[in-house]
């Protein structure tokens, strides 16, 4: 959170690097002059929905005459995204701000390569409306350093009413009805389980399933406190099982799908549900459908009472253009500010991060789901996604990618998968 910024930073990324990202960012100050009144924002809201969320931001910097220079980074969960983000920073060309998960923020501000937020947080009380389980990503040693733009939460179920009244299917509340209603579905040939098989999507639908499987506690010890007797346990193995068998509801042409293609064939009614983040929703709200009416939002059957949360955060590049810190705050103080935080939802498909804020003008989904992370938040079942960066930092989860994908795409048994998972998970913390 200093100065300097350039050289500091490459410095204490220990990059070899000095000249080339030097001459770099020299090559880049023309470009620079040219970003007058403007902020750069590295993001990867792509799909109709969330392009329009992101539209909302563009459109309220407008307002104050901030200009918006878009720096969209296609993938779900970022991954690709912080690969270029991590290629902008050594060349000492970081961008204004960009969105960010949980251990992704800790990991910059370790570095020492974000602007502070705290005088935007202290005039608008962050301390007191964002939860604390929030506040442990977006704070760093005290300090703030990224805008919270909302919460999301991982363990939902989107579901097609016209299919389910058709099938005759009611609301699932116990995994094995939900197994049988994908049953149903399947036997009526229809695709029970709209999947899109990229390794943050197999990592999100079994999150689903430990929590499903094993409840709050199980889910903690293993994905948050990486417990290796959780991991490699019976509960685990059984987890596995659970996962196996929801993959034998998925279509043929799963591997490589987009989430929001999968999210496509449960809106045109060729699939029953999608297990999904409610990102998920923005799609829905996009395509014009209405909540209860047209599609439904249940949490996985088994997850009822806690909530896997992950939150977008913004983070600012330190700089030293004082125009543009002037614009970095600002845009901090429009993300945490009420009006924000319900408009960008309303788009988003999230709920807003503020515990503070009126639910009236939030859709059924996002009602019952601000009252369900409140909730969470006070009965400490609020806990963290580990698809979405708020649950182990980004070498365990890309290693737990890499396990829980390769049982989705092969016959690996499940206690030989509960057994590597704890290998993985060792190797990546050791
Ligand atoms: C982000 C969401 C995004 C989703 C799909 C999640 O990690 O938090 O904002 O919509 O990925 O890309």
């Amino acid at each position: 959170m200093h100065s300097n910024h350039n050289r500091t930073l490459v410095n204490r990324l220990g990059f070899a690097l000095l000249p080339f990202a030097l001459a770099l960012s020299t090559n880049t100050m023309a470009a620079d002059t040219s970003t007058d009144n403007q902020v750069e924002v590295l993001n990867w809201w792509t799909s109709g929905g969330e392009a329009k969320a992101l539209g909302a931001l563009k459109d309220s910097l407008a307002d104050q005459d901030i200009g918006w220079k878009n720096m969209p980074v296609a993938g779900g969960a970022g991954t690709n995204a912080m690969a270029v983000l991590r290629s902008r920073i050594t060349s000492g060309n970081p961008p204004t701000a960009a969105q960010v998960l949980g251990y992704d923020a800790q990991d910059w501000a370790e570095r020492d390569a974000l602007s502070s937020l705290d005088d935007v947080a202290k005039a608008g009380k962050w301390d007191e409306v964002f939860p604390q389980p929030l506040q442990e990503f977006a704070k760093y040693e005290g300090h703030w350093i990224g805008a919270p733009f909302e919460i999301h939460s991982t363990n939902w179920v989107w579901a097609n009413k016209s299919l389910m009244d058709e099938l005759g299917i009611e609301q699932p509340k116990t995994w094995d009805d939900f197994i049988a209603s994908l049953k149903k579905a399947k036997d009526a040939g229809y695709t029970g389980l709209a999947y899109g098989g990229q390794p943050w999507q197999d990592t999100t639908v079994f999150e689903n399933v430990v929590l499903a499987t094993g409840g709050a506690d199980f889910y903690r010890q293993a994905l948050i406190n990486l417990d290796p007797k959780a991991l490699d346990s019976d509960t685990m193995t059984q987890s596995f099982d659970h996962l196996r068998e929801l993959l034998k509801y998925k279509d043929d042409n799963s591997p490589g799908r987009d989430w929001n293609l999968a999210t496509a064939m449960v809106i045109n009614g060729k699939a029953l549900y999608q297990i999904m983040g409610d990102w998920a929703k923005g799609e829905f709200l996009n395509a014009n459908l209405e909540p209860g009416k047209d599609f439904m939002c249940f949490r996985t059957p088994g997850t009822q009472d806690a909530v896997t949360f992950n939150s977008d955060l913004m983070i600012m590049f330190d700089t030293d253009d004082s125009e543009q810190q002037k614009m970095q705050q600002t845009m901090a103080k429009i993300i945490g500010s009420p009006e924000f935080q319900i408009t960008f939802s309303q788009f988003k498909g999230s709920v807003p991060a503020r515990m503070d804020l009126s639910a009236d003008k939030l859709d059924v989904c996002a009602q019952r789901g601000y009252e369900q992370v409140k909730s969470a938040a006070k009965n400490h079942t609020l806990m963290g996604s580990l698809a979405h960066g708020y649950a182990a930092p980004a070498s365990v989860k890309n290693a737990v990618f890499d396990i829980i994908s390769s049982f989705v795409n092969s016959d690996m048994p499940s206690d030989v998968a509960a057994e590597q998972l704890a290998m993985a998970v060792k190797s990546a913390t050791s």
